[in-house]
């Protein structure tokens, strides 16, 4: 497996073939190897990036606490026969400072863009650049993050970048919750709890009545809305720096 840390020696890694790519930030769990198993699966070689992204996180706790498995990480993706790690740097990525940015200006103040300010902002601008630099023939996110995954395609077509963007099914727990990173940082308490909200989400009648659910379970809600066929929503858990974010959204049943 090889390690990249630079553009240079990104290229140089560049096998023949078709290219796959799975931008992580790290913390990887059964979600992103279902990526990385899709990626290999349908092209030739398998670049996976991991960078926590500052400029994405509108919350410096979020970021502060945001998981590091590294070594782990490292061996997970040995394991699955990945290629290539790119593990860039904030001035490998950003020798602009940021000055340049990619914004989408309407779904983006949406869903989590209506409480995360400048969050989606921060994933576009991030993931072009991850684009750009790794040039691939597909690429894979997870609908976990169906917004995002939104996002992403739609700035694909409006850019015509030369990408396929595939879309992968949401891996979840035993248990049904969505799995994700920041799942590590919940309580003993909350993360029995958790489940909870994809339930409510799952069978309320309406969002008001999923709203009303979710209340009375005792979750600190940032939204439920439904758009688009899907009922998506966001609560958080726990208290103070220590608050962890859950999104999850499920297909509406008629
Ligand atoms: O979904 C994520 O992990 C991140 O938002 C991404 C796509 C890697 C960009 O930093």
């Amino acid at each position: 497996m090889i390690i990249a840390r630079t553009p240079a020696e990104l290229k140089a890694s560049r096998g023949p073939g078709s290219i796959g790519f799975v931008p992580t930030m790290g913390a990887l769990h059964e979600g992103h190897l279902s990526l990385i198993r899709d990626s290999k699966a349908a092209t030739d070689q398998t670049v996976v990036s991991i960078y926590v992204n500052p400029t994405q996180f509108n919350n410096p706790d979020d970021l502060e606490n945001y998981p590091d498995t590294m070594t782990a990480d490292l061996e997970a993706l040995q394991a699955l026969g990945v290629d290539v790690v790119f593990l860039p740097s904030y001035d490998v990525l950003y020798p602009d400072g940021f000055t340049y940015q990619v914004t989408e200006t309407d779904f983006s103040n949406e869903l989590c863009g209506a409480h995360r300010p400048g969050h989606f902002t921060g994933v576009l601008t991030v993931v072009m650049k991850l684009l750009n630099l790794v040039k691939p023939d597909k690429a894979f996110f997870g609908e976990k993050d169906f917004q995002q995954l939104t996002l992403i395609r739609d700035m694909v077509d409006a850019f015509y970048l030369d990408v396929e963007i595939v879309a992968c099914p949401t891996v979840r727990e035993s248990d049904g919750l969505a799995m994700s990173s920041r799942n590590l940082n919940l309580t003993r308490c909350d993360r029995e709890k958790a489940p909870l909200f994809t339930k409510i989400l799952h069978r309320a009648a309406d969002d008001t009545d999923a709203i009303r659910q979710l209340t009375c379970a005792g979750f600190d809600i940032d939204y439920v809305t439904s758009l688009r066929g899907r009922r998506f929503g966001a609560v958080n858990m726990g208290e103070g720096e220590h608050v962890v974010r859950l999104i999850d959204n499920v297909a509406m049943e008629n």
